[in-house]
């Protein structure tokens, strides 16, 4: 099969190199493409990942038999939509489906509708109807600019005052809601309409310092592994969350394809969504493939053809994903530094390519999240695995949270 992989990050490295392990690939094309692979796979670099009709027009000239689309924003241009509609399957949502993820005000109000559960909330259309609405509320809570903002674009208050702040600095429609007190899971479905099979659930790390502090990231790190949580709680995301969230998308005529990311809050009440996303999370993903047995190739061609597996492989270790960011993240950062230490990192663990760049001085950072590190293991020896790997690797600035896996 000839593939075509769009993204450019970690987590498109790592589905990357799973998908050239299938027997079933013939050639792999990655558009952009990161500095990784470099020989292993073919890299398109001329087309904008969200120009969907010249990505299928170049498609079906090269005879691409199935498109895995990692990011947002192509899901949310709808990259998907173009390539069905010249007879190409495509792993991943419609732009109709990708709403879920690219409007807190359709995901907040389709969850109202569908009765699952998620924190209270009103929408407001600008920084002068966020205003006069926080008279109603009192903190903590949580304001959200409406559309993508790769986890950026929310602000968690603890005064009114800093959610006056952030009401102001609103550039459009947001949602103001209720703080939710708990631990954060990640709860991912692969899904074609109203079918679905869960993988194993992971938790993401998503401020930039250690014990939860600082600035809100993409996600610095992440843990895998069914212990996470009980088969009871995964009884109850899938009957109260998953279910009711697929069926409500195909009620709203917007039946949704491939990666269904429940971020939510374990509330003393149950499980409450934060938000819904529409693809593999990121660090999320390079964490969970180390636990992931299956043929990927297999698994993601079937459900882009409306096939749903209907069990997947996995071991019942735990596995981890450490992000090494450049410094300044999650703010502007200075890159083009060269990266020592990759080879000796890559004897302990694997090595995923984000903000990397090729150059004739080697390889150099080139964005925030430059590379993530990733181990399985007993959860004690994965967290030693990733964190040996990291003290090899070099380049200014460089900074990561220590405690991943720490406290679960
Ligand atoms: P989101 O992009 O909506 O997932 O928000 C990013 C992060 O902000 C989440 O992963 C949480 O850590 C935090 N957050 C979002 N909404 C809430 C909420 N209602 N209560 C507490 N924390 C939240
Ligand atoms: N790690 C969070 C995300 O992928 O959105």
């Amino acid at each position: 099969m000839q593939v075509l992989l769009i993204g450019a990050g970690a987590r498109e490295h790592a589905l990357a190199a799973r998908l050239l392990e299938s027997p079933a690939l013939g050639r792999l094309y990655w558009l952009p493409g990161n500095a990784a692979l470099e020989g292993r796979v073919a890299k398109v670099g001329e087309i904008d990942p969200c120009d969907g009709p010249r990505i299928a027009t170049w498609a079906q000239r090269q005879g691409i038999d199935l498109a895995v689309i990692g990011p947002e924003a192509p899901l949310l241009a709808g990259v998907s939509d173009c390539l069905e509609e010249v007879g190409i399957p495509c792993f991943g949502p419609s732009r109709a489906a990708a709403r879920l993820e690219g409007s807190k005000a359709f995901a907040k109000d389709l969850m109202a509708q569908a009765g699952i559960p998620t924190a209270r909330y009103v929408k407001v259309s600008g920084p002068r109807e966020a205003l006069e609405a926080l008279k109603e509320w009192s903190a903590p809570l949580v304001v959200k600019a409406d559309g993508l903002a790769a986890g950026k674009g929310v602000t968690v208050a603890r005064t009114l005052e800093e959610a006056q702040g952030a009401a102001k600095s609103l550039e459009g429609p947001g949602v103001i809601e209720e703080y939710l007190e708990g631990r954060e899971l990640s709860y991912m479905v692969l899904a074609h309409g109203q079918e679905y099979v869960a993988l194993v659930p992971s938790q993401d790390y998503k401020r930039v310092g250690d014990g939860d502090t600082g600035a809100n990231t993409g996600g610095m790190g992440a843990v895998a592994g069914f212990g996470l949580i009980s088969q009871s709680l995964q009884q109850e995301i899938s009957c109260n969350i998953i279910k009711p969230a697929l069926a409500a998308m195909a009620r709203a005529g917007a039946p949704f394809k491939g990666v269904l990311y429940a971020g939510l809050m374990l509330t003393a009440q149950g499980p409450k969504v934060l938000e819904f996303n529409v693809r593999f999370g990121d660090p999320e993903t390079q964490a969970i493939l180390q636990l992931w047995e299956d043929d990927l190739l297999e698994v993601l061609n079937a459900v882009a053809r409306g096939g749903m597996p209907q069990r997947l492989l996995w071991s019942q270790d735990w596995a981890l994903s450490l992000v090494l960011a450049s410094g300044g993240y999650p703010g502007p950062c200075e890159t083009g530094f060269p990266i020592a230490g990759l080879d000796a990192a890559m004897e302990h663990v694997r090595v995923y390519h984000a903000g990397t760049r090729l150059t004739q001085e080697g390889i150099v950072t080139a964005g925030g999240r430059v590379l993530t590190l990733a181990a399985r293991g007993g959860l004690e020896l994965a967290r030693e695995r990733v964190y040996a790997a990291a003290a090899k690797i070099h380049f200014p600035g460089l900074h990561y949270r220590r405690d991943i896996g720490k406290y679960l």
